[in-house]
C-alpha cells in the first residue's frame, strides 16, 4: 500500500507503483518519430536495468535525462509515459516506482532552507524510496526552478541560497549515481537557459523536442478527432478523411501539440447546436475554430439575451434563488447550491 496523499514526503507531488493499466495513454498519446521513443526508452532501460555495473566505469552514467523544448510539445506526458513503457519492460523483474517532484515546493524564503529541503529529498526520500522497490523513476518537471543556472541567477531570491540549492542538487544527483545507480531522473524543462550547466553537463541525455511539422500536426489532429469519435461514432468518417486534414494542419502551422488538441474542443463550440450534440461537428466547424486560431478569440456585435436564447427551460427546472448557506430552506426538489473555497490550491506565481 501507498501512503495516501496527505501523507507524501515534503516535496513529492505522487508516488505511483507501474506497470499499472492506466498509464499505457500517456505514451502513446504522444505523436514524434519512432526513433525519440526508441531512444529514451533504451536509455532508461540501460539505467534502470545495468546501473549497478556501469556504476564501476570511469565515466558513470548520472541517471539522468532532460526532456527540453517549448511549452506543450508533449515533454511531461512523455516522461511519464516513459516511465510506465519502461516499468513493463521491467515488470518480469520487479516493480517500479514512480516519483513525481513538485519543483517548486523548495525556493525559500528563509535561508539555507531550500537547500535543506533539497538535501533531505535526495538524502532521504528519495533512497528510502528507492530502497522499497526494484527501480525507481523520479520525475522533475520544469527543472529550471530545482536547479537554477548559478551564473545567471538574480531575482528577489536570495542568491547565496539559490547557489547553494543547486550545490545540492548537484551533490545529490553524484551520491544516487555512485549509490543508487538503477535510480532514473527524468526531467524537463521549457526553458533549457535557466539550467544550470553542471547539471546539464551530467544529462546522459538531453533530448531536444520541437514544434509538430505538418505531418505531425495533421496525425495529432486525426487522434484528437478519433478520441472524440470513441464516444461519438458518427463522428469516424471525420477521422479517415486524410486529404481534410493535411488541409486543416495547414492552418495550425507553429502550433504546439496542446494548442492542436485543444483546437478540436474549440471546434466542438464554435455552434451551440455542435456543443449540445457533438456527433454534429463537421468539417467546417474545425477550418473556423483554426481560421479564428483556436481558443483565441474577439468577442464582438450584441449577443442575444440568456432568455433569448433558451426561452423554454420549464420552470420547475429552475433553482431556487438560494444558495445553500442557512439552516432554513426546504426547496421543493430544486437543487441546492455549494460553494467550496478551496484555499490550499492557490496558484503560485511563477511566470
Ligand atoms: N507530439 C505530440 N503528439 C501528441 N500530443 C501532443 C504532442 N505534444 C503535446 N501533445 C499534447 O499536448 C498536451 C500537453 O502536453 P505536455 O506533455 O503537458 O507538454 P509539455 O510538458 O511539453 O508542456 C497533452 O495533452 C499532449 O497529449
Ligand atoms: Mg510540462
Amino acid at each position: 500500500m501507498e501512503r495516501p496523499r496527505s501523507a507524501l514526503p515534503p516535496g513529492v507531488l505522487s508516488m505511483h507503483v507501474l506497470p499499472a493499466d492506466h498509464h499505457d495513454r500517456d505514451w502513446d498519446s504522444i505523436i514524434v518519430p519512432r526513433q525519440v521513443k526508441e531512444r529514451l526508452l533504451a536509455q532508461a532501460l540501460l539505467v534502470l536495468q545495468h546501473g549497478r555495473k556501469l556504476s564501476m566505469l570511469s565515466g558513470l552514467p548520472h541517471g539522468l535525462i532532460v526532456l527540453a523544448g517549448p511549452p506543450g510539445t508533449g515533454k511531461t506526458t512523455m516522461a511519464r509515459g516513459l516511465a510506465q513503457v519502461a516499468a513493463l519492460a521491467l515488470a518480469r523483474q520487479g516493480a517500479t516506482c514512480l516519483l513525481e517532484i513538485n519543483p517548486h515546493a523548495f525556493p525559500s524564503d528563509m535561508l539555507g532552507e531550500s537547500q535543506r529541503n533539497v538535501t533531505r529529498l535526495l538524502t532521504e526520500t528519495v533512497p528510502e524510496i528507492a530502497a522499497r522497490r526494484p527501480f525507481t523513476v523520479v520525475l522533475i518537471d520544469e527543472v529550471e526552478s530545482f536547479a537554477v543556472r548559478r551564473s545567471t541567477a538574480s531575482f528577489e531570491a536570495n542568491p547565496v541560497d539559490v547557489h547553494r540549492a543547486t550545490d545540492a542538487v548537484l551533490l545529490g544527483i553524484d551520491e544516487i549515481a555512485k549509490n543508487l545507480p538503477s535510480v532514473l531522473f527524468v526531467t524537463t524543462t521549457n526553458f533549457i537557459e535557466a539550467v544550470d550547466e553542471a547539471f546539464l553537463s551530467r544529462a546522459d541525455l538531453v533530448m531536444r523536442f520541437a514544434l509538430p511539422d505538418r505531418e505531425t500536426t495533421a496525425a495529432i489532429l486525426g487522434s484528437s478527432i478519433s478520441e472524440v469519435a470513441v464516444q461519438w461514432p458518427a463522428l469516424l468518417p471525420l477521422t479517415r478523411d486524410a486529404a481534410r486534414l493535411s488541409e486543416l494542419a495547414a492552418l495550425c502551422e507553429g502550433w504546439d501539440g496542446r494548442r492542436l488538441r485543444k483546437l478540436i474542443l474549440a471546434a466542438l463550440a464554435q455552434r451551440l447546436d455542435v456543443a449540445r450534440d457533438p456527433a454534429k461537428l463537421s468539417w467546417d466547424d474545425l477550418f473556423s475554430a483554426a481560421r479564428k486560431k483556436g481558443g483565441v478569440e474577439w468577442a464582438g456585435g450584441a449577443a442575444p439575451t440568456s432568455r433569448e436564447l433558451f426561452p423554454d427551460v420549464p420552470k420547475e427546472l429552475m433553482h431556487d434563488h438560494d444558495h445553500g448557506h442557512g439552516p432554513h430552506e426546504h426547496g421543493h426538489g430544486a437543487h441546492k447550491h455549494t460553494h467550496t473555497h478551496p484555499k490550499d490550491d492557490e496558484p503560485h506565481s511563477h511566470s
